[in-house]
């Protein structure tokens, strides 16, 4: 059975598109399996049984990572927006501001600013 999830015929998809909706699909079932776990995790009253759903959780954002990593090396949009966003300490809402020109960035909590300096 083909994978689920296609729009389109997949005669009129390219390669690079049948392997984006590959990756997309894993990554959403790896998601859903995170969520599970969390789910099942915090409400097990077995406290062994609860450490090793908490460990398959790991391991499914491990899998989604990976995934996602693929996504980044094979898909130029996804690699810019990442940069953009991932690994930054601006308020998330402020970075599509300062990426689009529209408001300086802010300054991230951890500068010091001129006032920090006082008294020392
Ligand atoms: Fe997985």
């Amino acid at each position: 059975m083909p994978s689920e999830g296609y729009h389109e015929p997949l005669d009129l998809l390219s390669e690079r598109t049948r392997n984006l909706h590959r990756a997309i699909v894993s990554v959403m079932e790896e998601l859903n399996a995170i969520d599970w776990y969390q789910q099942r995790a915090e409400a097990c009253s077995d406290p062994h049984l609860k450490d090793v759903l908490a460990h398959n959780k790991n391991e499914e954002i491990e899998h989604a990572m990976m995934v996602l990593e693929w996504i980044r090396r094979h898909d130029d949009d996804f690699s810019t927006r990442m940069k953009t966003y991932l690994f930054t300490e601006l308020p998330i809402t402020d970075i599509e501001k300062a990426a689009a020109g529209d408001a300086p960035p802010a300054a991230p909590s951890t500068t010091l600013g001129i006032g920090a300096m006082k008294g020392r």
